[in-house]
């Protein structure tokens, strides 16, 4: 439903890949509710995914950005302002990559000069994102910046491996980086801590399928798609949400606050 909770608004959308990604449903949905926006990603992830196709559909740019390097971050923001033609309103950073999982490596046996990329990609370029931003002054007063984020970052989840690790520094990095923001230039930022969604970042964690289906139970309202959690990234991005800042958002179903659930007892009888 289009309300123009974001008309007129401004911003830069990193992370889809393609349309199962989450990046992909908030870009939809942001433009429905009056949003421009340029899109980002790696330029591999470009030649691989299908970005093009989401671009044309939003009417937007696609400006190439490896997030883990500053110069590639400059380019991005002084093209995007200049593409949209003002300072920006909200940045959404939805990137996730741990070559250990990808390699399936053992969490006792970490290649550590891979557990560094996971932390560089999944959680550093977070604070690099925002470094570059006050530096260009590209955001405007009352912006919002959100990156995604897994409930592994406080509870262990077998296979996540060094995710978990990355997932509490981008978290970390939210309130920390959030507290500065507010100070300087009344930009708020948060963290969306998602169900588990079948994406090729999701689906990369091993026995994931199983981790869908636990979750769901474990989820009194089931677990929450990725089109209900671009939903709320709208509604963070909008101004209904002005005062909400340096929190981590649970977006679960419910999963976070339950202990037992009855559909799980269900299942365990049978
Ligand atoms: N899928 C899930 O179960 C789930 C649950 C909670 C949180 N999340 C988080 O949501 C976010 C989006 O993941 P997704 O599930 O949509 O999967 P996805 O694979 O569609 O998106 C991950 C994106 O990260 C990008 N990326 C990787 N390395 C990059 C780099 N160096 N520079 C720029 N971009 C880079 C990829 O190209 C891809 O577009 C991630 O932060 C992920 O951890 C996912």
């Amino acid at each position: 439903m289009a309300y123009d909770l974001l008309k007129g608004k401004r911003g830069i959308i990193f992370g889809a890949l393609d349309e199962n990604s989450i990046a992909w449903k908030v870009a939809l949905k942001c433009k429905e509710q009056g949003a421009v926006f340029t899109l980002t990603n790696a330029p591999i992830a470009l030649r691989m995914g299908a970005i093009n196709q989401l671009a044309a559909e939003c009417k937007s740019e696609v400006i190439p950005a490896d997030a883990t390097s500053v110069e590639d971050l400059n380019n991005l923001f002084e093209k995007s302002v200049q593409v949209l033609g003002s300072k920006l309103d909200f940045v959404l950073h939805s990137i996730g990559m741990s070559p250990n999982v990808r390699k399936g490596k053992d969490y006792g046996d970490l290649n550590y000069e891979w557990m560094l990329k996971t932390m560089d990609i999944s959680a550093i370029s977070f604070h690099k994102v925002m470094s570059v931003a006050e530096k260009q002054d590209a955001m405007k007063e009352w912006g919002s910046i959100l990156a995604l984020t897994y409930i592994a970052a406080q509870r262990t989840f077998p296979d996540y491996s060094d995710m978990a690790q990355a997932k509490a520094m981008l978290e970390s990095i939210a309130r920390s980086y959030g507290e500065r923001f507010a100070r300087l230039k009344k930009v708020r930022v948060n963290t969306i801590s998602q169900s588990p969604t079948m994406t090729t970042a999701g689906s990369g964690v091993g026995g994931f399928d199983v981790f869908m289906s636990y979750a769901e139970k474990m989820s009194p309202l089931g677990n929450a798609s990725a089109e209900a959690c671009a939903d709320y990234c709208v509604s963070l991005f909008s101004d209904l949400t002005r005062m909400v800042t340096m929190q981590n958002l649970m977006h679960d179903g419910g999963f976070s606050s339950s202990g037992m659930t009855s559909a799980l007892i269900e299942q365990l009888k049978k």
